[in-house]
């Protein structure tokens, strides 16, 4: 059962046990794949399906409880290493820093995913430079030089969209921009400062993508692990390799389904928006 003070369990972010394993365990749907080809195979129920025995056991077992199941992986197909992944837009062009630059920054209030480095492993794709062009600053929202940032004023990054708590999958997990939530500051230290997020909608775990999606507010304790990119000569956009913690489901980020193979290509989906949070 989860609980934390001052909540009681019909929080939108603590739902009853029962409810909370109605979402997907790290297992998601094969976003852009799937959905070209018109095929409607769901992976999450299927996965789930797979993993209710398992979890079952583990429960009725006693005491392991959540944080045991959401490393349990389906059958092991996967990689042997990461591969060198080049990024393509929604319109099927390559993604390049000048495109990302001129399209996408900091107020995007649409989710672009790409999958990375198999096909159940959905990222998010941000550009967290201010709109304007501008040098951020309190009055500017955006962020320049984040950790592992490329482009101009290394602002575009990527991260997993599995939550590091039970697995929600994006849409459900979000990326937040600024002043979405309004008097939510989190570590920003000025209050007039309008911060951006990646939040999760299940049970309210927060990350700040500015530092390497660390964590904000719990109930997860890890970071999103981040897709380390790559630029070439003429502004291309790779991915290359993840670091940080496996993906949630995933005993390591390199199991659980194929791989994506030599392009990945972004899908726009809109956020799940819940303004609220754990106290
Ligand atoms: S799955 Fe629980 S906070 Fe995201």
């Amino acid at each position: 059962m989860f609980e934390r003070p001052g909540c009681s369990t019909d929080c939108p972010y603590l739902p009853p046990r029962s409810g909370a394993l109605d979402f997907p365990i790290g297992q998601v749907r094969r976003l852009a794949a799937a959905r070209e080809a018109g095929d409607d195979v769901d992976e999450t129920r299927r996965n789930v399906l797979k993993l209710a025995g398992v979890g079952a056991l583990v429960l009725a077992g006693g005491g392991l409880g959540a944080a045991s199941i959401q490393y349990v992986q389906p059958p092991t197909i996967g990689l042997s290493s990461y591969p060198k992944t080049q990024l393509v837009d929604v319109d099927g062009k390559p993604l390049t820093v000048k495109s990302v630059e001129t399209e996408y920054d900091v107020t995007a209030n649409s989710l672009y995913l790409f999958n990375y480095p198999l096909r159940n492993e959905p990222n998010f794709f941000l550009n967290l430079a201010p709109a304007n062009g501008q040098a951020p600053s309190d009055s500017n929202p955006g962020a320049w030089n984040v950790p592992g940032g490329v482009g101009t004023h290394g602002s575009i990054v990527a991260f997993s969209a599995i939550c590091q708590h039970l697995g929600c999958p994006a849409p459900a997990i979000a990326y937040y921009p600024p002043g979405q939530c309004p008097g939510k500051t989190f570590n920003t230290p000025n209050s007039s400062v309008q911060p951006f997020y990646i939040h999760c909608s299940c049970h309210g775990s927060t990350y700040d993508p500015a530092n390497a999606a660390s964590n904000l507010t719990g109930p997860a304790v890890l970071p999103l692990p981040q897709v380390t990119l790559v630029t070439d000569v003429n502004g291309n956009i790779f991915a290359t390799s993840l670091t940080g913690p496996p993906v949630n489901g995933h005993l390591n980020s390199l199991q659980g389904d194929y791989g994506v193979g030599g392009t990945s290509q972004l899908v726009k989906e809109t956020p799940v928006i819940l303004c609220q949070f754990p106290s």
